[in-house]
C-alpha cells in the first residue's frame, strides 16, 4: 500500500472544489457531456455565440474533431481586453530576468498596449489572418506579446524552442511555410548567451527556407552585435516606433487555428500539432483554474519555457484567460545558485509553483540548505509535469520545499491534449506520491490490452482516451492522414496516448511511461527515429539505434549504438564529433549521453532491430535480455555486452 495524503484542512476550506463537488461535476461532465461543455464555454467571451457544441468522430474513415464550430471569438481579446474593465492595473505578467537584479511587471493595461503595437508591427510586415509566424525567442515578455499579437490578428504562431538548432528551425519554417520569424539578438540562460539571431541567419540560408521567409523581426535583448541582413531583417524597436497603440482584434471562428507546435513521435520528422481557438481556450482556462485552484490575486508561476506546450497553456493562455498574474522566468534553477527558484518565490510572493521532476531532482541533489535558506511561506500549492515523478523526488518536494503544507498536483498531459487530462485537484484529491490520480472533467481514460480490449478494474495497459475534449489537437498540420495513423489507428475508435499506465483499486492512474519509441529527456520529448536518422546522415555512420536508459537527473538519458562504415575505427574524437553533429542537426536538447560503437546490431531474421535487447544492454541489465533465439546473429549481443562493460 502506498502512502496517502489527505487534503490539508486549510486547503479544504478555501479550495474551489472539494471531493464531493469534484465527483458530482465529473459525473455530470460524462453523463451530460455536451451540456457540461456548453456551460463551461461561458468562461470565455464569444463574439458570436455557438449553436453546435460538439461534432466529433473518432472513426478512422471520417475522423474529425470540432468544438463550438459556429461560434466566433478572439483569443487575445479574451486574454487581455475583457479584463480591462476590472483589472487594468493588476499585474498580468511578472518577468524575472536571468540576472537576479532584473525583473519587471506588466499590468493588463500595459499588456494591451504592447500586444496591440506588436500586432500592428506584424501587419506592417504583411502578416495576415491565417499566415504562419515562427517564434524563436528567449523567455522574455516579448515572447508572450508576440504570441498574443499573432492571436489578435488571426496569424498562427509556431514557437520553436531556443534549444533547437538552425537546421531544426529551418525544417519547421519550411513545414508550415512561415513568412516571418520573430527572434532576438541573443537569449540569456544561467549567465550564458545563446546566439538566436545567428541561428536564424543560418536557417534562412537553408534550401527551401527562402521560398517562404520574407522577414525576420529582431528584438534587441542583450544588445550584443549581430550580423544584419538588410533585405530580411527588421529591428522590433524601430518598427514599433511607427505604429499605433491600438489594434482591433480580428473575429475568428472557434475552429480557426491558433497555433502549431512541433513535437517528436516514434517515426519520421516532428509533427506540427495543430490547436484551434475556442475549445483550446475553454480547456486551458478550465484546467488552469481548477488544477491550480487559482483564486483572484494569486501569484502563479510555471517554470516551463514558452517553446513547449506547458508554456503555451500554463504561462500564457490559461492564466491570462483567467485574469491571473503569471510569472515568467528567463533563467535556470541553479543560477546564480541552487536557491534561485525559492528566492524567486520569496521575492514575488509566489503562491503556486509548477515545475518539472527533472528540476526537482537536480535541486534535491544539491541538498536542503539551498531550500532552507529561503522562507517559501507564500507557497500554497506545488505542481509537477513532464514525466512520472519518482516517489523520492515527490517526497522531497513535499517535505522540504512545501514543508508538508502544500499539496502537489502531478499533472499528466501531452502536447496533443492541449491541457491537463489527469491530475489531482488540491481540495478534492487525496494524494498518492507518484500518481497523477484521477481524470479531469469530460475526460474518459481507459486501459486496453494489445488487441484493444478494454481492461476493467485495477489493471495495467495502454492508456487511451475514449472521447474528445475541447482542448484536443485537431490535426497534424498539413498531414491529416498522419494524425489518423498516429493516434486513431492503433486502437479503433479511441485516442491513443502512447503511454502505458496502471489503475489501482481506488481508480487512480499511475503513468508508467511511453510504450512507443519516444524518449522523455528532462520532460522533453525526443523520437528515437529522429536521432537515428540524424546519425545515419553522418558520412562515417552505417547504422544507428537509439534507446533510453535511466538517468538520475534527466529521468531518461539518450544511449546510442552506432555501427560505423567498413574500415572506420571508433574513437573518442569521433564520439565527440557525433555529439556535435546531433547538436547541429537537431539541437543541444538531443545531445547523446552515451555513444557506443557496435560492430553489428541485434536484428531479427527479417532485419528488425531488437530494441528490447538494446535497452537492457544500455541499462546494464545483462541478466535479463529475454529471448534472443529469434536473432539472426546471436553473437552480436556478446560483442555489445563486452563493449558496454568497457564503457563503465
Ligand atoms: C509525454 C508528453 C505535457 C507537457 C509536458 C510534456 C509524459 C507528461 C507526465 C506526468 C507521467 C508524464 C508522458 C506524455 N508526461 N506529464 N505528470 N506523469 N508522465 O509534453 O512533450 O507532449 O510529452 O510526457 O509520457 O505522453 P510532451
Amino acid at each position: 500500500m502506498s502512502k496517502v495524503y489527505s487534503v490539508p484542512k486549510s486547503i479544504a476550506e478555501s479550495a474551489l472544489l472539494n471531493e464531493s463537488q469534484y465527483s458530482k461535476m465529473y459525473q455530470q461532465s460524462i453523463d451530460n457531456n455536451e451540456s457540461f461543455w456548453a456551460e463551461q464555454a461561458a468562461r470565455i467571451d464569444w463574439i458570436k455565440p455557438f449553436k453546435t457544441i460538439k461534432d466529433v468522430s473518432y472513426q478512422k474513415d471520417d475522423l474529425h474533431i470540432r468544438w463550438y464550430e459556429d461560434g466566433t471569438l478572439n483569443v487575445s481579446e479574451n486574454c487581455i481586453d475583457r479584463h480591462l474593465a476590472t483589472r487594468a492595473d493588476q499585474v498580468a505578467i511578472i518577468w524575472e530576468g536571468d540576472d537576479p537584479s532584473v525583473s519587471k511587471s506588466i499590468t493588463y493595461r500595459e499588456l494591451h498596449v504592447e500586444v496591440c503595437k506588436f500586432a500592428n508591427v506584424l501587419k506592417s510586415l504583411g502578416v495576415e489572418k491565417g499566415d504562419r509566424v515562427t517564434l524563436y525567442m528567449p523567455m522574455i515578455p516579448e515572447a508572450a506579446f508576440a504570441m498574443l499579437a499573432c492571436a489578435r490578428i488571426g496569424a498562427v504562431h509556431s514557437v520553436v524552442f531556443g534549444g533547437f538548432s538552425a537546421d531544426a528551425l529551418a525544417g519547421r519554417i519550411i513545414d508550415c511555410e512561415s513568412k516571418l520569424v520573430i527572434t532576438a539578438d541573443y537569449s540569456r540562460r544561467g549567465g550564458k548567451q545563446i546566439p538566436l539571431k545567428n541561428n536564424v541567419d543560418a536557417a534562412a540560408e537553408k534550401e527551401g527556407v527562402k521560398e517562404y521567409l520574407q522577414s525576420v523581426l529582431v528584438i534587441k535583448n542583450t544588445g550584443d552585435d549581430v550580423v544584419w541582413n538588410e533585405s530580411l531583417d527588421y529591428w522590433y524597436h524601430e518598427c514599433i516606433a511607427q505604429v499605433e497603440d491600438d489594434c482591433p482584434a480580428t473575429e475568428m471562428g472557434a475552429e480557426d487555428p491558433l497555433f502549431i507546435l512541433y513535437t517528436s513521435g516514434s517515426t519520421g520528422k516532428p509533427k506540427g500539432v495543430l490547436h484551434t481557438s475556442g475549445g483550446y481556450l475553454v480547456y486551458a482556462s478550465l484546467t488552469h483554474q481548477y488544477v491550480f485552484d487559482y483564486h483572484d490575486g494569486d501569484i502563479y508561476w510555471c517554470t516551463a519555457d514558452v517553446g513547449w506546450i506547458t508554456g503555451h497553456s500554463y504561462i500564457v493562455y490559461g492564466p491570462l484567460a483567467n485574469g491571473a498574474t503569471t510569472l515568467m522566468f528567463e533563467g535556470v534553477p541553479n543560477y546564480p545558485d541552487s536557491s534561485r527558484f525559492w528566492q524567486i518565490c520569496d521575492k514575488h510572493q509566489v503562491n503556486i509553483c509548477y515545475t518539472a521532476p527533472t528540476a526537482i531532482r537536480a535541486l534535491m541533489r544539491e541538498g536542503d540548505s539551498y531550500v532552507n535558506s529561503t522562507s517559501r511561506q507564500s507557497l500554497r500549492l506545488l505542481g509537477s509535469v513532464g514525466e512520472p515523478i519518482n516517489p523520492e523526488a515527490w517526497q522531497w518536494y513535499y517535505d522540504v520545499v512545501g514543508e508538508q503544507r502544500c499539496p502537489i498536483v502531478d499533472t499528466w498531459w501531452q502536447t496533443e491534449t492541449g491541457g491537463i487530462l489527469i491530475s489531482p485537484l488540491p481540495g478534492a484529491t487525496p494524494l498518492k506520491p507518484g500518481s497523477a490520480s484521477r481524470p479531469l472533467f469530460g475526460i474518459k481514460p481507459a486501459l486496453v490490452d494489445g488487441d484493444g480490449m478494454e481492461l476493467p478494474g485495477a489493471t495495467e495497459g495502454n492508456l487511451v482516451i475514449s472521447d474528445s475534449w475541447p482542448g484536443q489537437m485537431r490535426t497534424v498540420y498539413g498531414d491529416h492522414q498522419r494524425f489518423i495513423d498516429t493516434y486513431f489507428s492503433t486502437f479503433e475508435g479511441r485516442y491513443f496516448t502512447g503511454d502505458g499506465a496502471r489503475r489501482d483499486e481506488d481508480g487512480y492512474y499511475w503513468i508508467t511511461g511511453r510504450v512507443d519509441d519516444v524518449l522523455n529527456i528532462s520532460g522533453h520529448r525526443m523520437g528515437t527515429a529522429e536521432i537515428e536518422s540524424a546519425l545515419v546522415a553522418h558520412q562515417e555512420v552505417a547504422e544507428a539505434a537509439v534507446v533510453g536508459y535511466p538517468h538520475d537527473i534527466k529521468g531518461q538519458g539518450i544511449y546510442t549504438f552506432v555501427t560505423l562504415n567498413a574500415g572506420v575505427e571508433g574513437s573518442q574524437a569521433l564520439e565527440k564529433e557525433l555529439v556535435q553533429w546531433i547538436r547541429k542537426e537537431i539541437g543541444p536538447v538531443a545531445s547523446p549521453d552515451f555513444i557506443q560503437f557496435a560492430p553489428g546490431l541485434p536484428k531479427t531474421r527479417s532485419g528488425k532491430i531488437m530494441r528490447r535487447i538494446l535497452r537492457k544492454i544500455a541499462e546494464d541489465d545483462f541478466a535479463n535480455l529475454g529471448d534472443i533465439s529469434t536473432l539472426a546473429e546471436p553473437a552480436v549481443v556478446d560483442d555489445l555486452i563486452e563493449n558496454r562493460k568497457n564503457k563503465n
